[in-house]
């Protein structure tokens, strides 16, 4: 089975992409055949300053190797380092009925919102169903928020295989566990254009103070709570181990504690869990060689991989072999 998956380079990663997407794609690795690749086409939609863009893409790079994103079993590449991808969005393109990307929700919410969407959002669509299908992937383990894209991906394959024969795989969606919904630090979905990020790769004391910072509820000392659905609980329980997390829910639920006390048992908890993984960032950050090669010969087994599903469909709608 061939599994795939985009990042995008839109800044730094933070808990909620880590334990809601990363952190199953690096799992996967282990037992099937896994493409990761830097989606630097796509966040030029929204990125429109170049030394960033170039900054995080290198970034993600170096944020996946050192969360245990391993080469030697998955393949990482940076999105525009195979062109073929380009050309199979544009065979994609003509086949695209405006229809369908007008439903689609990137660009229906900024319309909605009285934005001006150019080009390049409304066929973001076409061009995610050309990184899936260059690479014969069968599943896309996505967020819930990308499925209606992984749907497109089909229609538009669907239909090709249908006017000109078999040519493309049709792929899965294979959606992560949507109750990993993390919680930023005002208690709202943890995310960039919300300004309540916990970075993963954050400076461990800049990071404890931002957690001190954390807004909690004006409940009395003494008063017991129901843990679940209580932000420093819910991000306590992903960085503390088992035994810790029940000792802390029977904590909630006997009362008697201030919010202090957790706050800072959340940051102990934050700074051993990420401790490993900020260790291997700094020294991969140290050999930037190191992580370009890994990427160069990623690109090489993706292009390899992607030009021969470019002939294929080249050769069935008439654009080859003339
Ligand atoms: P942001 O909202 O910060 O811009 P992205 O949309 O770039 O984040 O997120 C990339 C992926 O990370 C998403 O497809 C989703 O699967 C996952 N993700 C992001 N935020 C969260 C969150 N708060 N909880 C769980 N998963 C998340
Ligand atoms: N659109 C995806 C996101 O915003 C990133 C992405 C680009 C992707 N191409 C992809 C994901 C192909 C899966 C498959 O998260």
């Amino acid at each position: 089975m061939r599994v795939l998956s985009g990042i995008q380079p839109t800044g730094p990663i933070h808990w909620g992409n880590y334990f809601g997407a990363i952190r199953q794609y690096i799992a996967l690795q282990d037992n099937e055949q896994a493409f990761y690749f830097i989606a630097n086409l796509h966040a030029l939609t929204t990125v429109r300053n170049p030394a960033k863009l170039r900054q995080w893409t290198f970034d993600v790079a170096l944020d996946l190797l050192a969360l245990g994103l391993n080469p030697d079993k998955a393949t990482l590449f940076v999105q525009s380092d195979v062109q073929e991808v380009s050309e199979l969005c544009w065979l994609l393109m003509t086949g695209a009925p405006m229809g369908l990307l007008e439903r689609c929700h990137a660009y229906k919410d900024k319309k909605a919102k009285g934005l001006i969407a150019d080009a390049g959002l409304f066929t973001y669509p076409v061009l995610q169903a050309a990184d899936i299908l260059a690479y014969d992937s069968d599943t896309v383990p996505v967020g819930e928020d990308q499925v209606q894209h992984i749907e497109v991906c089909r229609d538009l394959a669907g239909s090709f295989n249908h006017e000109f024969g078999d040519v493309f795989v049709m792929p899965k969606a294979y959606v992560l566990e949507t109750s990993a919904r993390v919680p930023g630090i005002d208690g709202e979905k943890m995310s960039k254009s919300y300004n309540n990020t916990l970075n993963v790769f954050e400076d461990a004391k800049a990071q404890r103070k931002q957690i001190m910072r954390i807004v909690t509820d004006s409940r009395q000392m003494d008063q017991p709570k129901e843990p679940a659905g209580d932000v420093l609980f819910d991000l306590y329980s992903l960085v503390a181990s088992e035994s810790d997390r029940d000792t802390m829910a029977a904590l909630y639920r006997r009362g008697g504690f201030g919010y202090g006390e957790i706050k800072k048992a959340l940051a102990d908890a934050a700074e051993k869990f990420w401790a490993e993984p900020r260790k291997r960032r700094a020294e991969l950050a140290g050999h930037p060689d190191r992580i370009k090669e890994i990427l160069a010969a990623g690109a090489a087994v993706a292009r390899k991989k992607a030009a021969a599903v470019l002939k294929r469909a080249q050769d069935a709608c008439g654009i080859k072999g003339v």
